[in-house]
């Protein structure tokens, strides 16, 4: 089966027909579809699927106890109306990598290994790479089962309802079978595109980033007949913070979102009670987004709320070896640090050496359904995976 007839296969599975994004949140329906995709393209392959206690997928190519093999994959879930290519890319390119490997006769000298990390945007329960955090412990067990959606559905029901025990946690069977993990996945900036020189770079590093919550307190009240010196509106707090942030940014060189908001009970004629606001804050030094994120706290403090931070990803550079060593496969090419998180760091945080390759994007568009990669690219980029794949496979463990 080639790279098209895989991508066409997922291409309806989670999409919203209005805004023609993707919504494939983990543990419901379409992840469940999702899941199944990926069990059914290893299994055309003859490649053998296990699943770890946190849920992730691995198919592989070999007997994997014989390893440490070579990991590559990505993840299939989506941000709310999210692109095509986040995620799903990394997973399509890595069967098509074993099918060419195949198709050239190679014979791997180490188990191959295809990954599907579960729950990687964190768009359902608050953490992003979920799946990963969990599997090396990264994340507390207790602290994700009790994690709630908006609709207030648990972690550990949403994995129950998906038919999934509750034993997660950190699984050293398998992460003792990751020599090494090679991640694909779309460019989601204009670096590549800018520079205009090839259509896939090695990823050198990823920037500190964070996810924080404000809870801004107000009063409930009539939006008619309170006079505006009785109102405590806590939008208002809020539009400080959106304004806040983006100056703060500007300042520190960084960057800072406020994408989500939660306000409460969200009726047109009544003042609300409360807000709960998001901030996702990163840049390419710690300093400047901890400077950021103190004045959002200050401010959010001097309103009488709480800023309180859900989840931090300190700065992860790439190993450097492996990164030479993937530049010097691909004949050269260009050496990008990224604003974007992904699995790929967080098993490079725990010491597993680890790369990325970045397929050009060419309008730097992503978490949009607007997020494109051209077709030559894509398969510029599988190119490149079975290049690195052949390299790292014939190399003794
Ligand atoms: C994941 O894509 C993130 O960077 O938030
Ligand atoms: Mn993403
Ligand atoms: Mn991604």
């Amino acid at each position: 089966m080639s790279f098209d007839e895989l991508w066409a296969d997922l291409s309806d599975v989670g999409r919203d027909p209005r805004s023609g994004g993707y919504r494939r949140f983990a543990w419901t329906r379409a992840d469940a579809e999702l899941r199944e995709w990926f069990a059914g393209a290893a299994a055309r392959r003859g490649l053998d699927v296990t699943v770890d206690r946190c849920g992730n997928q691995w198919a592989w190519w070999g007997d994997p106890d014989t390893g440490p093999g070579i990991v590559t994959g990505s993840h299939l879930d989506s941000v709310p109306d999210g692109g095509a290519f986040d995620g799903p890319l990394g997973v399509v390119s890595a069967f098509a990598a074993v099918d060419a490997l195949r198709d050239k006769g190679f014979q791997p000298g180490r188990p191959l290994g295809v990954v599907n990390f579960c729950d990687e945007e964190g768009a359902r329960f608050g953490i992003a790479c979920a799946g990963s955090r969990l599997l090396t412990g990264a994340l507390a067990p207790e602290r994700a089962l009790a994690l709630r959606d908006a609709d207030g559905v648990t972690m550990a029901d949403a994995l129950a309802a998906a038919g999934r025990g509750t034993d997660v946690g950190r699984d050293d069977e398998t992460l003792r079978r990751v020599g090494a993990f090679v991640e694909l996945h779309v460019e989601q900036g204009r670096g590549l595109a800018d520079l205009d020189a090839a259509p896939v770079a090695v990823a050198s590093a990823i920037w500190p980033h964070g996810r924080f919550r404000a809870d801004l307190p107000g009063e409930a009240n009539h939006a008619g007949t309170t006079r505006l010196p009785d109102r405590r509106d806590p939008t208002l707090a809020y539009a400080r913070l959106v304004l806040a942030a983006r100056d703060a940014a500007e300042r520190h060189d960084a960057v800072a979102t406020c994408g989500k908001v939660r306000v409460e009970p969200n009726g047109v004629n009544a003042i609300p009670s409360h807000v709960t606001a998001w901030v996702d804050a990163r840049g390419p030094r710690e300093a400047d987004v901890r400077a950021v994120l103190g004045e959002l706290s200050s401010l959010t403090e001097r309103a009488g709320g709480a800023f309180v931070e859900e989840s931090w990803t300190a700065e992860t550079p790439f190993d450097a070896t492996l990164r030479d060593r993937l530049v010097a496969t691909l004949s050269g090419v260009p050496v990008l640090a990224t604003g974007a998180g992904h699995d790929a760091g967080i098993l490079a945080a725990q010491g597993i050496p680890t790369g990325m390759i970045f397929v050009r994007n060419p309008t730097g568009v992503s978490h949009s359904p607007a997020e494109f990669a051209e077709r030559a690219d894509c398969l510029a980029g599988v190119t490149a995976l079975t290049a690195v794949l052949e390299d790292l496979l014939g190399a003794p463990a």
